[in-house]
């Protein structure tokens, strides 16, 4: 058990503060991965950017990003963090980040809906003036209730592609208060995060639940965008015979072309195995398709929110449902298929694995934070707008990384720059 009082302690709501000493352990093992995080921490040090900033963050509370929030308490700000995801805690990172970080951290692993948008409600209570965000539910939040806070907010970043595409709807409908920075457009977080990350730790979710064998399995992967292309490359790296199912003519024919069969949902789910949604839709498995599976399937999402996999209409099919192993729920339907749905429909890889290796969250927690140190810069030149991560910024984190890795590359030479910048010399 913790040896801290609970009055020495900033405000908190979390499971148990006697993991600390475990959590503080894992924020330690994924610093050691997060050198381009380190180095900027240290300049932050120095340089203080964020000074006395209130910072409201609703992300996925892991080792990675508790590093992050210790990057901004670095600069001077001041960190309230909750969850961005009810399932996606990991209850010891919390524990540390009260009691050995000093942060307000509103977050318990398996919260239910209403506690989630109460631990939204209480970093909203800091009065925040940058909000940092991953799936827009703060921000949503925040404009929808709390109107009258929404003056003292000079801007925030946003981390995930749901999150991005909720906040251009909010611009486009004018009704957007402050300037957004789409950290997931960044070339260093998307080519990366979505990509190696999602890819790996979807695949480390299924098999931490399930413990199956992917060789020689039909998989299915419904979404070949940044995240579906990653699962698609590992699946199919252990031995999966994988199938594609896409909406845009485009990513599915590149889909193709990477080798991968292509068809629709209602023929994939008559043959597959596993299910994996990862498109940020949707309803992708629905009630037609539930009437299709195979006995046995793995169903599971890696999207954003938990409704790419129509739930209530697998609840209404089914006559009986249990737990099997921890994250694996049966349901058995009423002519005896059964179909076992991974954490819920909840993303797979943050709730029954760890979410993505550190070394990948480098890239994506450099972005937020630089983001947030330009925000504060520029925020009286900035509309209600959601805006990119300057280029100089996303160059600056490849560099920094390639730099890590010890790896050189090229530069151009001055004939170079002279030749790619000119037009009248031809065949
Ligand atoms: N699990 C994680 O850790 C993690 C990480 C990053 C992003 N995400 C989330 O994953 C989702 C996908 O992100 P992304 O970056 O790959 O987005 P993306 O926009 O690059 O790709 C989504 C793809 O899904 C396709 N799609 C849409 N509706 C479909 C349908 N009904 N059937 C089949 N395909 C359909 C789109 O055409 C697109 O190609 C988002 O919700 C995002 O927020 C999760």
């Amino acid at each position: 058990m913790s040896r801290v009082s609970n009055a020495q302690l900033p405000g908190h709501e979390v499971k148990d503060l006697g993991l600390a000493s475990h959590g503080k352990l894992r924020i330690e093992w994924a610093e050691a991965q997060m050198p381009v995080l380190r180095l900027i921490r240290s300049r932050f040090g120095l340089e203080r950017p964020l000074e006395g900033l209130r910072i409201a963050a609703c992300l996925h509370v892991t080792s990675e990003t508790a590093n992050l929030v210790l990057t901004l308490k670095a600069a001077g700000a001041e960190v309230y963090l909750c969850a961005s995801n009810p399932l996606s805690t990991q209850d010891d990172v919390a524990a540390s980040l009260v009691v050995d970080g000093g942060v307000s951290v509103y977050a318990i692993k398996g919260e239910d809906n209403e506690t989630y948008y109460r631990h939204i409600e209480s970093v909203i209570g800091s009065l925040p003036q940058l909000t940092m965000d991953d799936g827009a539910d703060l921000v949503s939040t925040l404009h929808q209730r709390h109107p009258d806070l929404l003056g003292g907010v000079v801007g925030g970043t946003e981390e995930t592609t749901t999150g991005v595409i909720r906040l251009r709807a909010m611009a486009a409908d004018g009704a957007l208060k402050y300037p957004i920075i789409a950290v997931n457009e960044a070339d260093t977080k998307h080519f990366f995060d979505n990509r190696y990350g999602t890819g790996q730790s979807t695949l480390d979710g299924i098999l931490r639940a399930t413990n199956i064998l992917l060789a020689g399995s039909t998989f299915v992967v419904a979404g070949y965008g940044w995240c579906g292309r990653g699962v698609a490359m590992r699946a199919r790296g252990m031995g999966a015979n994988v199938i594609v199912t896409e909406v845009d003519p485009v990513r599915a024919i590149e889909a193709v072309m990477d080798g991968y069969r292509v068809m629709k949902m209602a023929n994939a789910a008559t043959i597959a195995d596993v299910i994996l949604t990862t498109t940020g839709d949707v309803n992708v498995v629905n009630q037609v398709h539930i009437s299709m599976l195979k006995d046995g399937v793995i169903v599971a999402n890696a999207g954003h929110f938990n409704d790419e996999i129509n739930i209530p209409a697998l609840e209404a099919a089914a006559i009986e449902t249990r737990m099997v192993r921890d994250f694996v729920r049966e349901y058995r339907l009423g002519d005896g298929r059964r179909v076992y749905l991974l954490a819920d429909g909840r993303l797979v890889n943050l709730s029954a694995a760890e979410g993505h290796p550190a070394s990948v969250m480098d890239m994506s927690f450099a972005n937020q934070a630089l983001s947030a140190e330009h925000m504060v810069e520029h925020s009286q030149e900035l509309q209600c707008q959601v805006y990119v991560v300057p280029r100089d910024i996303d160059q600056e984190i490849a560099r920094l990384k390639l730099h890590s890795l010890g790896i050189e590359i090229d530069e151009l030479t001055p004939e170079q720059q002279r030749y790619l910048t000119s037009w009248q010399s031809g065949t």
